[in-house]
């Protein structure tokens, strides 16, 4: 496929297929993200991946403690928020609405299949040492999208799920990570059930003069 064709049909998964992926598949596709660019060249993602059996270990456990309905989730915000955004992020849940009631589901699907990585066999947690953040996120988020177009270009889809930050202690605590390591975002990697509604789902994006100005 083309790059540029890639880009542009490129949208997240949010129903995973039961087809499991080999460990070698797994690492061949953070081989080849890990070809992304870093600020002198520091490679600052620490990555944990789960295949399989790990997966759904992890899953069952995140079950456990989400269940009493206590942790927060959500991303936290520093100071007034301008209000396009939390606009963007509510006309997101009223498009899904069409789609989930297709599959006689509701909202909640989203943040509850968050918390299940949306059945993906394979999830890779990507962290950054205490001492790089802020500054060296944008390295992160560079990781991420390669990993995803990585993915795409073997024929799989992918979630980046942030919404996990809330049982971040559940998951350090199976994977092992240090406590130095910040977790920034988890990447869900599998098949895609293309024949479930929410999949056929592609959100919109504002024109591009509403957001990004050329000056010449
Ligand atoms: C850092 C980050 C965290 C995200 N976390 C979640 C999540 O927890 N659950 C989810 O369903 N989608 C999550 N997404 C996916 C976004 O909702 C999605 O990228 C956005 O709606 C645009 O859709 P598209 O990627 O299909 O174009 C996340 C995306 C990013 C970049």
């Amino acid at each position: 496929m083309e790059l540029l064709e890639a880009l542009k049909i490129r949208k997240v998964t949010r129903a995973f297929s039961d087809k499991p992926i080999s460990d070698a598949l797994l690492r061949e596709l953070l081989k080849v993200a890990i070809n992304s660019p870093s600020g002198s060249n520091i490679q600052p993602w620490e990555i944990y991946a789960t295949n399989g059996a790990k997966t759904k270990e992890l899953r069952r456990l995140i079950d456990e403690v989400a269940k009493d309905g206590k942790r927060t989730f959500g991303a936290s915000y520093s100071g007034m928020v301008p209000e396009k955004y939390t606009k963007r992020s509510a006309e997101l849940f009223r498009e899904f609405r069409p789609y989930l009631m297709e599959m006689g589901l509701k909202n909640d699907y989203i943040l509850k299949g968050s918390l299940h990585f949306f059945h993906a066999p394979a999830v890779a947690f990507v962290y950054i040492h205490e001492s790089l953040t802020p500054m060296r996120l944008p390295c992160i988020g560079a990781l991420m999208v390669y990993l995803m177009l990585t993915a795409q270009a073997y024929g799989l889809g992918s979630c980046p799920i942030g919404y996990v930050r809330g049982v971040d202690d559940v998951i350090r605590s199976l994977l092992g990570v240090p406590e130095d390591l910040r977790f920034v975002v988890s990447v869900a990697l599998g098949y895609r059930k293309e024949e479930t509604p929410i999949n056929r789902f592609k959100s919109g994006r504002v024109p591009v003069e509403e957001n990004c100005r050329i000056l010449s």
